[in-house]
């Protein structure tokens, strides 16, 4: 009898101190590591929370300078607001030429990422306005809708309503690639002679001088690489 008593109470003892030692653990200051240089870096970690003076935020990373730009990002100048929208509409134009590639190039990325609402010609019959999965999706040609290439342009930036926007799923060329489409459908769905692409001479490049990384080719990036250093 005495020895089991004593049993649980040892068992007690050491459940109590298992306890207490648990509980003492702080996660975020270990008591013992082994081999720590293998978990604590040496340098500061850019995103780490420090407490020391000049660490704006308490972290390593700095905020860009007012102003800068980040490398292959174009600004725009151009709010969601309704004044910059028919600023856009009235004023931005199209820096892109009406040639056989950028037409084909823009209807192909039409007919991927706006043909399901807009439709194939632009008369909002697209598959998902037939489904009614939206509604309210326009005609390029209807009536009282004022569609220039910088309000396609805009739209593209921004969406508009139930339409999202496309910036980050297109670059800036694409974008300019798709309003020369949609502006050639409009033109079709009201009967108007469409942009005929304009004959390139050889070895002319078509293609604006976007300076995205992503359009860059790998000898273009080492190149810049080399700048750098
Ligand atoms: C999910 C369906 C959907 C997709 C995909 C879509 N749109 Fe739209 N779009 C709409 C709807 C809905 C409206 C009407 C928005 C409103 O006026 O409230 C609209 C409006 C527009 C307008 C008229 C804007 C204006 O100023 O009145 C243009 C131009 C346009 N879209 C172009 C595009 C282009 C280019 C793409 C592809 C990059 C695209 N849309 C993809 C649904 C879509």
């Amino acid at each position: 009898m005495i020895t089991k008593m004593r049993k649980t109470l040892n068992i007690g003892i050491a459940l109590l101190a298992l306890i207490t030692m648990v509980s003492c653990q702080n996660d975020l200051d270990p008591n013992y590591q082994f081999m720590p240089n293998m978990y604590a870096p040496i340098s500061y970690e850019t995103y780490g929370e420090y407490n020391i003076d000049g660490f704006e935020n308490g972290q390593e990373a700095k905020l860009p300078v007012a102003g800068t730009v980040p490398r292959g990002f174009q600004p725009f100048d151009y709010t969601n607001s309704p004044e910059d929208i028919d600023r856009a509409k009235s004023e931005l134009k199209n820096p892109l030429e009406y040639t056989e590639d950028n037409l084909a190039a823009g209807a192909q990325l039409y007919n991927i990422y706006c043909a399901v609402c807009h439709g194939d010609k632009g008369d909002g019959q697209g598959i998902l306005a037939k489904r009614e999965k939206f509604l309210g999706i326009p005609s390029y040609a209807a009536a009282g809708r004022l569609i220039t290439e910088g309000g396609v342009y805009h739209v593209q930036m921004y969406g508009l309503n139930t339409m999202g926007s496309y910036a980050s799923q297109t670059n800036e060329e694409e974008r300019w690639q798709i309003t020369q489409h949609v502006m050639n459908l409009k033109a079709t769905l009201e009967g108007r002679p469409i942009q005929e692409p304009k004959k390139v001479d050889d070895g002319d490049n078509p293609k604006m001088a976007v300076t995205s990384d992503a359009n860059a080719t790998p000898t273009e990036l080492e190149e810049d690489n080399i700048n750098i250093q």
